[in-house]
This record gives structure tokens, sequence and C-alpha cells, in this order.
């Protein structure tokens, strides 16, 4: 008798069967092995290495100067990781802009150095030539639309997208179009709910939002703002899980206090 456990992956096509029969996705951020492994253990269905890794890991104001070997590397250590859920990267800024081609051998690198499973790009009809390039050499594409935080100099500012007509019509033919090149889901940022259950209903493909509001067919958020990681952060929605910033330095002030007062190590802790 094997003492194996099988388990069934998540797939591009299972987040397709969620949406039809109604089950909504959960999806949240991951940069590293430890905190990757407790959340594919947890059941998360979708893991992204999301170019946040640029704010919440290294530190930087947006998320433009992460390099591509920076994303692989982050890559690599969720995948080593993960047994049950597909793990998607993001293409950093100025690795597909340029053009279809750039772009392929982003998403090829990607994949082969990390073992992931797909990869995410921002943008609308301007990204549709080289997302079908991308498909075409068999890798899945989820798009990203509303706020695309790798324009935010564009923006200005990092408030509610699409809330005028002509943005929230632009941005429902972007989505058709995403879905029209091949894309297997579609990242709604920070958009109006009206608006995120509008494109939920007409596109066949999941959309996952962060800030669309409750009708779309699944939820993502940032791992360190969801668990509290990030004290000065707080969109309105945004629902914290924990607060690991308090916990994290309330036990580290618990070790110094012991380290000082010669109470760590004990008998027991020592050789
Ligand atoms: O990089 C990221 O964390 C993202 C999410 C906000 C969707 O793209």
């Amino acid at each position: 008798m094997s003492t194996h456990k099988e388990i069934t992956k998540v797939t591009t096509n299972t987040l397709q069967r969620m949406k039809q029969q109604g089950e909504k996705i959960s999806m949240l951020t991951a940069y590293d092995f430890s905190m990757a492994r407790i959340l594919d253990d947890a059941g998360i269905d979708v893991l992204l290495v999301g170019d946040s890794a640029s704010n919440v890991m290294a530190g930087h104001e947006t998320t433009l100067p992460i390099t591509l070997d920076q994303m692989i590397y982050h890559a690599q250590s969720v995948v080593r990781a993960v047994d049950r859920c597909l793990v998607v990267v993001d293409l950093p800024f100025g690795s597909y802009q340029g053009n279809s081609k750039e772009a392929l051998n982003s998403a090829i690198r990607v994949m082969k150095e990390s073992g992931a499973h797909a990869i995410k790009l921002e943008g609308g009809a301007e990204v549709v030539e080289s997302i079908k390039r991308i498909i075409s050499a068999g890798v899945p594409v989820m798009g990203h639309l509303g706020l695309t935080p790798q324009s935010i100099y564009k923006f200005g500012t990092y408030a509610v997208r699409a809330k005028e007509d002509e943005e929230a019509e632009l941005l429902v033919s972007n989505a058709h179009a995403l879905q029209e090149a091949g894309c297997f889901a579609i990242v709604l940022e920070k958009i109006p709910a009206a608006l995120g259950r509008r494109v939920s209903e007409e596109l066949k493909i999941p959309i996952i939002g962060i800030g669309a509001g409750m009708h779309v067919d699944g939820q993502v958020l940032v791992m360190h703002d969801m668990l509290g990681i990030n004290k000065d952060f707080s969109p309105r929605f945004l629902r914290r899980y924990l607060n690991m910033y308090d916990q994290v330095k309330e036990a580290t002030q618990r070790y110094i206090s012991d380290v000082k007062s010669k109470d760590f190590p004990n008998e027991q802790e020592q050789y």
C-alpha cells in the first residue's frame, strides 16, 4: 500500500471550472519558500509572485525597479515550496513592453528558470500581440487591468480607476481583447464594484479582483497587507487577518529581554 498522498493540482482549467460552478478563487502573493509553503498548505488556489516584491521585499516606493532576474529568484523559491496551487509570476516593468519578441523571451526565461505555471502582465490592447505570442509558445497568461502599478507615473496617483464612463468602457473593451487573445484570467485592481461585476458577467474567463468588489470570480491580496506585516497601508479594500507587525515586534522584544537577562538559553537549551 502506498503512503503517497494524491494531490490534485490547481491548473488554469480548475480556475475556469470554479468560475462555471460559482466557486470563488482565492489568490495571495508570495515571494519566498517558507511563506509559500504555509499558504499552499492552507489550501490557497493561486500564488502570485507579484512585482509587489519590489515594495514589500526590497523596500522600493514603486514596482518599477525590480528586475527579471530578481523576479525569477523569488519565483524559484515559491515554486520549490508548493505542492498544489497554481504559481503565476509577474513580468516586471521593462521586460515586455518593448516588443512581442522581448515579451516572449522574458516569459520563456520565467518558465524555464523558475518552473512556474503561468505569467501575468499589465495592460490592454497594447499588449495583445505579446500575449498571443507568449500563449502560442505554450505559456498561460493572466492579464491585469484597472490600476496597473507599473504605469503609476502615467496615472500620477493610486486612486480608484475607471470611475468615469470613458475609462470604464475602455477597460471593458480591453478585458474582451485580453480574453480574445487567450488570457486564462484577468486581475482587476481598484475599480468600482459595479464595473467589476459587469466584466465578470460579460467574460467567460475568471476575473480576480483586488479592490474590485464582491461580484468578481475571486480575490487577491498582497500577503504582507493581509497578514498585517505592513502597518501604514490601509486602503478600503484591505481586510487584515493578523497584526504581524506588532506580534513580531513583541516577540522580538521578549527575545531581546531574555538574552539581556541571561534567561535564554537555559540548561535545557544548551549542549
Ligand atoms: O504585484 C502584485 O502584488 C499584484 C497584485 C496587486 C495583483 O499584481
